[in-house]
C-alpha cells in the first residue's frame, strides 16, 4: 500500500454484542474522502476507528502508515477527530485556554502558546471570544472552536463527523472550504474524511464511501456513488 493511505483490510466491529461493521476494505489514497449513508449505517463508527477511538475486532485499520491498535498512541497524535457534538471535545473553561491545552499537548513551546492561541481564535472568526466562558458560545462558536482545537495540533489526518450540521451558511461553507481548500497556510492536513449527510459537500471531495447496514457498499468517484445513493430514494 501507499505509506499515506488510509486502508482498512476485513475492519468488523461488535460493541456489546452488537454487530456493527462487517468486513470493511479498502484504500484510500485520495486527499478529501467522504463518507456517506443512511442513519446508522455504520458511518461514525467506521470514522471512529481510524483514531483508535473505536477499536476493531476484526481486520486492521492503517492511518498515515500507523497501525492504528498496535500504536494507538501514535494514532491519536496523527489523526485529530472532530466530534459532532463539539461539548464532547472542548475540555477547558474558556476557548484560549482550550486552544492553549491543545497546543501544550502537541508539544508546543510555551513562549508560543499564546501567539498562536490569538492566531487560531482569529483565523475562526473567536478573536473576540477568547475568555467568555466556553459553555457559554453559540452552537456554531462551539463547532467552530472544536474545529480550531484539533487543528491547531496539525494533525496528518483529519477526522470530521458531520462538522456543517450545527453550523449557519456562511460558517458551513467556510468550514467545509477550509477542510476541503485549505487556507492561505495550505491544506489543513494531508487527508481529510468527511462523514456528511450533506451531499453537495461530499460531491466536492476526491472520493465518496456509501455504507447500508454496517458494510461498505461502495467507494468510488463521488458523482456517482451520490447518484446511486439518492436514487434509493427516487
Ligand atoms: N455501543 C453500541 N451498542 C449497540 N449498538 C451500537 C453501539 N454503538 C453504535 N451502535 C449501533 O451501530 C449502528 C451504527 O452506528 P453509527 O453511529 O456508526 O451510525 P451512523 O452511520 O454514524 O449514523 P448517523 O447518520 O445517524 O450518525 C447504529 O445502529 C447504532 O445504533
Ligand atoms: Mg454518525
Amino acid at each position: 500500500m501507499t505509506t499515506g493511505a488510509i486502508e482498512a483490510r476485513g475492519l468488523g466491529v461488535v460493541i456489546d454484542g452488537a454487530r456493527i461493521l462487517t468486513d470493511v476494505t479498502v484504500t484510500l489514497p485520495q486527499r478529501r474522502i467522504a463518507v456517506i449513508g443512511a442513519n446508522g449505517s455504520g458511518k461514525s463508527t467506521f470514522a471512529r476507528t481510524l483514531n483508535g477511538l473505536v477499536a476493531p475486532t476484526e481486520g486492521a485499520v492503517r492511518v498515515a502508515g500507523i497501525d492504528v491498535a498496535r500504536e494507538p498512541r501514535r494514532a491519536r497524535d496523527a489523526v485529530g477527530f472532530l466530534f459532532t457534538n463539539p461539548d464532547a471535545q472542548l475540555l477547558m473553561p474558556t476557548p484560549g485556554e482550550d486552544l492553549a491545552l491543545s497546543l501544550r499537548a502537541a508539544g508546543t513551546n510555551r513562549h508560543d502558546i499564546a501567539a498562536r492561541v490569538a492566531a487560531a481564535l482569529e483565523r475562526f472568526g473567536l478573536g473576540e471570544r477568547s475568555d467568555q466562558p466556553s459553555y457559554s458560545l453559540s452552537g456554531g462558536q462551539k463547532q467552530l472552536l472544536a474545529l480550531a482545537a484539533v487543528l491547531v495540533r496539525r494533525p496528518r489526518v483529519v477526522v470530521a463527523d458531520e462538522p456543517t450540521t450545527l453550523l449557519d451558511l456562511g460558517n458551513a461553507r467556510r468550514m467545509a472550504r477550509l477542510l476541503l481548500e485549505g487556507d492561505e497556510r495550505g491544506p489543513v492536513a494531508d487527508q481529510v474524511v468527511i462523514v456528511t449527510h450533506d451531499l453537495e459537500l461530499a460531491a466536492r471531495c476526491d472520493v465518496a464511501l456509501r455504507f447500508a447496514g454496517g458494510r461498505l457498499v461502495e467507494a468510488g468517484d463521488p458523482e456517482g456513488v451520490i447518484f446511486r445513493y439518492r436514487a434509493e430514494f427516487a
